[in-house]
């Protein structure tokens, strides 16, 4: 069973500066909504209701987010505005939150073992809330819940990207499990390589399943690409022993952590809801 899921919101989010000079970036909107509730409902979805939080220095507003405002509810209480937080109570009520403070930004799997205290000794799920994901059925988590409980280790969720652009991703090569079209048992794992030097375009988005024993993989992880502890590099030592799937989701995916994204996204959300 999968009941954690883990959420690295500790980032910078340099590239929507001056916007996120005080703002975290996972509290950025699409129309109403911020990045990271869009996150946590598809955990949601998906079953899971103990979300954990590695946050970092000016990130007050997520805790904020997650908990009553007793003014505002005071304020609107009885009026028509008074539906459109029902969705975020709805959330609060179902789900727990914990928080934990990544103090120095050493890279993805470093933040990802910062929540080892939040997860403890069981597999859990990763969102990275800047990449948003969209599936009118079953949402992405909940298809790769699915996948873990077939296949009991770690799970990775991949995309075609176009050649050109591997270096912005972790890219995976492995081979199609018999008898599927969208399940590869991982044997290779890179950190943005150079599309000469990538050895597929299959790249790594934001949605993990990881089994426990990578927090001490992690422990053991060195620096690698840009001098940061990758979280590639460590499920790269679970690949050699076969014990990661990469799973090609149902859905689209925005890359909101870019205002090409961002925007296309905004766009995206916008057009559904007027039509
Ligand atoms: C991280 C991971 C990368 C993955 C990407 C998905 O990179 O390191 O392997 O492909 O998330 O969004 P980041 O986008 O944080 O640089």
């Amino acid at each position: 069973m999968i009941n954690k899921c883990l959420f690295p919101a500790a980032g910078y989010g340099t590239r929507f500066l001056p916007a996120t000079k005080a703002t975290p970036k996972e509290m950025l909107p699409i129309l109403t909504k911020p990045l990271i509730q869009y996150g946590v409902e598809e955990a949601v979805e998906a079953g899971i209701t103990t979300m954990a939080i590695v946050s970092g220095r000016g990130k007050r507003a997520i805790e904020d987010h997650f908990d009553i405002s007793y003014e505002l509810e005071h304020q609107i209480k009885g009026g028509s505005k008074e539906e459109l937080l029902d969705e975020i109570r709805s959330l609060i009520e179902k789900c727990t939150f914990s928080y934990t403070r990544q103090i120095e930004m050493k890279g993805l799997g470093h933040a990802i073992l910062t929540g080892e205290t939040l997860i403890g000794n069981e597999p859990f799920a990763v969102v990275l809330a800047d990449d948003l994901c969209q599936n009118d059925e079953a949402g992405v988590l909940e298809q790769m819940k699915k996948v873990y409980e077939k296949y009991q280790c770690s799970v990775v969720a991949i995309e075609e990207v176009p050649m050109d652009e591997t270096q912005k991703y972790g890219v995976i090569a492995g081979k199609l499990v018999d008898g599927t079209e969208d399940t590869y048992r991982v044997s290779d794992m890179v950190e943005k390589p150079e599309p000469k030097d990538a050895p597929t375009n299959l790249a790594i988005i934001g949605r993990y399943i990881l089994t426990p024993d990578i927090f001490d993989i992690l422990r053991n992880t060195k620096a690698g690409k840009g001098g940061e502890i990758q979280i590639t590099d460590a499920l790269l030592e679970q690949a050699k022993q076969g014990r990661v799937i990469a799973y090609k989701f149902k859905g689209k995916r925005f890359d909101c952590g870019s205002v090409d994204g961002f925007v296309e996204a905004t766009n995206w959300f916008y057009d559904r809801m007027k039509s």
